[in-house]
């Protein structure tokens, strides 16, 4: 059992919760791929439904799929929001942002009723933070706003590295929004919301990847054998 299967697994439970005239909010990375590939099956089959994506990748593999796609400027308020996660704990709080789509992904988010996650089941932990929590900052003044980002890391009772997020030519890497990402090597955050809260204080600070109480639900995938297993945390 592969990592595509089992985040076709998680993807597949998912789609089994769209209904014909939702307006959904279409999350990004390669778990929520899986999710578009079969959505796209659904409407080609007849299903009759708007997306909203979170990324310029999300819109493009949406329009490749044929799935209608709207804006949250047409559609303010969203049915529901499929989306990946790169961490999610027993409180369904999450860390995202490893694709680099997070402020989207949170305005999306924030405007749906529901919210679920899906993923691979090793992606559920105890404590958040062995993840890498990507932190969005405008690049003025970014001398400034990463030094008090880690004032901000420490007030919150957190310590780690933090690195400019790169490209893959060695530039920094420039979120849809025209941002830069701070990737905090955190090992763990004891305190998410306490953590955000000091994220938040911060001016330069655009976003941040913890998702607090936005999830309502989660579709975790566990390969048992050679089957894929589906566990789902809250209500989805
Ligand atoms: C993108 C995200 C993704 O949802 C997260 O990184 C998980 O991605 P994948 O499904 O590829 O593991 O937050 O910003």
């Amino acid at each position: 059992m592969s990592g595509p299967d089992l985040r076709r697994a998680a993807a597949a439970r998912a789609v089994d919760l769209v209904a014909d005239g939702m307006r959904l909010g279409i999350g990004t990375g390669s778990t929520a791929n899986a999710f578009i590939l079969l959505l796209g099956e659904r409407v080609r089959a007849g299903l009759d439904v708007i997306g909203v994506p979170t990324s310029e990748a999300t819109r493009a593999a949406c329009e490749a799929e044929g799935i209608r796609l709207g804006s949250l400027e047409e559609y303010p308020e969203l049915d529901l929001t499929v989306d990946g996660a790169d961490e999610i704990d027993a409180n369904l709080r999450l860390i995202k942002g490893g694709g680099g789509a997070l402020l989207r992904e949170k305005i999306v988010a924030h405007a749906s009723r529901r919210m679920v996650v899906i993923a691979d089941a090793a992606k559920h932990v105890p404590v958040l933070g062995a993840f890498p929590l990507p932190i969005e900052v405008n690049l003025f003044g970014f001398g400034a706003t990463f030094k008090a980002i880690q004032k901000a890391v420490e007030s919150a009772g957190c310590a780690g590295e933090m690195t400019l997020r790169k490209a893959s030519g060695g530039q920094p890497y420039v979120t849809d929004g025209g941002h830069a990402i701070v990737d905090a090597r955190l090992q763990a955050i004891p305190e998410p919301e306490r953590l955000s809260a000091a994220l938040w204080a911060v001016p330069g600070v655009v976003e941040h990847g913890l998702f607090l109480g936005l999830a309502t639900a989660a579709i975790l995938a566990e390969a048992r054998g050679d089957e894929a297993v589906v566990t789902v945390l809250g209500s989805p």
